[in-house]
């Protein structure tokens, strides 16, 4: 007679089991769950992500693209040029390459390029990923379980409470306004965490609002954490070009829980790359994630590897040229804001786009598929961040497509 033995058949990811059915075969006593209504689990649909779907539908209808989030993009040719090679023979040289997978864990170049822009990070803390859109996502379906809550900042890159909610996490959201300078309000951060705050999740320079979280705020936002042993997300994505040339502090060299996720298309203006990275001290980050990317990354192209590891070899010449264009046309942002009395903001330190708020009352998406059609020019609604009265204008492109565009949209404002 055989043992009587139970195997439990799930995928792990359950809070509520609706049926059981119960199987004896060859004296075993086999109990399969059935998960199909499981609440939170694989039965919750991921909802449309809204900034993506305008610009996949509306972003070759422009004339003037204000939609834009990364600083005006580099040829290759200008990459291998300011690197110091003539760019014929580079790429001549490269036709032997094979085109296997690339270095699984990332090439030392890379690894060591990523690592050089924390304090104290290593090597070998850090994970490639296909930009940092497959950053966000693997971070948060490695860590995140439908039992945890996770806080995230409004308005930010939907990933961040758009994921989790689909896993069927609780979200608690941390509203941004514009009253406390779309800074994260420390006190209602106190009120939203408990003991099963998995994860706090923030946008730092924030996307849309091009506010930046100073260090000491951080390390208060660091002591929250603590409290309730939660991890720290930074989207760090547009970190790198400060207004005083002082390169921003990472969450990583403040919180041992910390994990920054960076990437090459924005700072870098190499977003055709696709190339993105997780950095951590945290083991136990480190090791879910590699878990997961057998499934979802295995390695990441030869030749963005390559091209990557050239531009973070070569970053000051690459951030000198992005400070000009950031700061000249931040500045004509600002003037034309100073100069229009329809329209108000909070300037934005930091990042590559503003949160501009208009005096009418059409909806954010109506005023923006409107002014395309009418001016051609493309700026993203508010209402994609859920926000509403205000467009976010993505400013790092250049200057003279900003200006036209801008005095495009004025004199918009004065028609309708
Ligand atoms: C805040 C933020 N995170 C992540 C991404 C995705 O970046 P990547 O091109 O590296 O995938 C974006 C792109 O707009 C972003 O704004």
């Amino acid at each position: 007679m055989g043992k009587k033995s139970f195997i439990l058949i799930s995928n792990g990811n359950y809070r509520m089991v609706t049926k059981c059915i119960y199987l004896w075969i060859n004296n075993n006593f086999y109990t399969i769950i059935n998960i199909k209504k499981a609440e939170g689990g694989l039965v919750m649909k991921i909802k449309t992500f809204k900034v993506e779907q305008w610009m996949n539908d509306f972003e070759n209808d422009a004339i003037y693209n204000l939609g834009e989030t990364c600083i005006d993009s580099m040829t290759l040719g200008e990459l291998i040029e300011l690197s110091g090679y003539k760019p014929e023979e580079y790429l001549s040289s490269l036709k032997d390459k094979r085109m296997t997978y690339s270095h699984i864990y990332g090439s030392p170049e890379f690894l060591k390029g990523v690592s050089d822009l924390y304090k104290s990070i290593k090597p070998e803390q850090v994970i490639p990923t296909h930009g940092a859109v497959g950053a966000n996502n693997m971070v948060i379906l490695s860590m995140i379980e439908p039992s945890d809550n996770m806080i995230s900042v409004m308005p930010t890159y939907q990933q961040h409470y758009s994921i989790p909610e689909s896993i069927g996490a609780e979200v608690r959201i941390l509203q941004l306004t514009p009253e406390n300078k779309f800074l994260p309000d420390l006190d209602l951060l106190r009120s939203l965490v408990d003991e099963n705050t998995k994860m706090i999740t923030i946008n730092n320079p924030d996307n849309p609002t091009g506010s930046w979280i100073p260090e000491k705020e951080m390390m208060e936002i660091v002591e929250i954490a603590k409290s309730v042993g939660a991890y720290i997300l930074s989207d760090e994505v547009y970190r790198g070009i400060s207004e005083d040339g002082s390169y921003m502090t990472s969450i990583v060299d403040l919180y041992d829980k910390g994990i920054s996720v960076g990437s090459m298309s924005k700072i870098f203006s190499l977003a055709g790359l696709r190339m993105g990275w997780i950095a951590s001290r945290s083991e136990e980050v480190f090791k879910a994630c590699l878990e997961r990317r057998d499934y979802d990354t295995i390695s990441c192209g030869v030749l963005d590897d390559l091209f990557s590891s050239m531009a973070l070899l070569n970053k000051e010449k690459i951030f000198d040229r992005n400070r000009n264009i950031l700061l000249k046309n931040r500045a004509i942002l600002d003037q034309w804001v100073q100069e229009t009395p329809e329209v108000h903001y909070i300037k934005p330190v930091a990042g590559t786009t503003a949160l501009v708020y208009y005096d009418n009352k059409m909806p954010s998406y109506d005023l923006c598929v409107k002014l395309l059609s009418e001016k051609g020019v493309l700026f993203t609604p508010g209402s994609c961040f859920e926000m509403e009265g205000c467009v976010r204008i993505g400013y790092a492109f250049d200057s003279k497509t900003l200006r036209d565009g801008l005095d495009k949209f004025t004199e918009f404002l004065r028609e309708i």
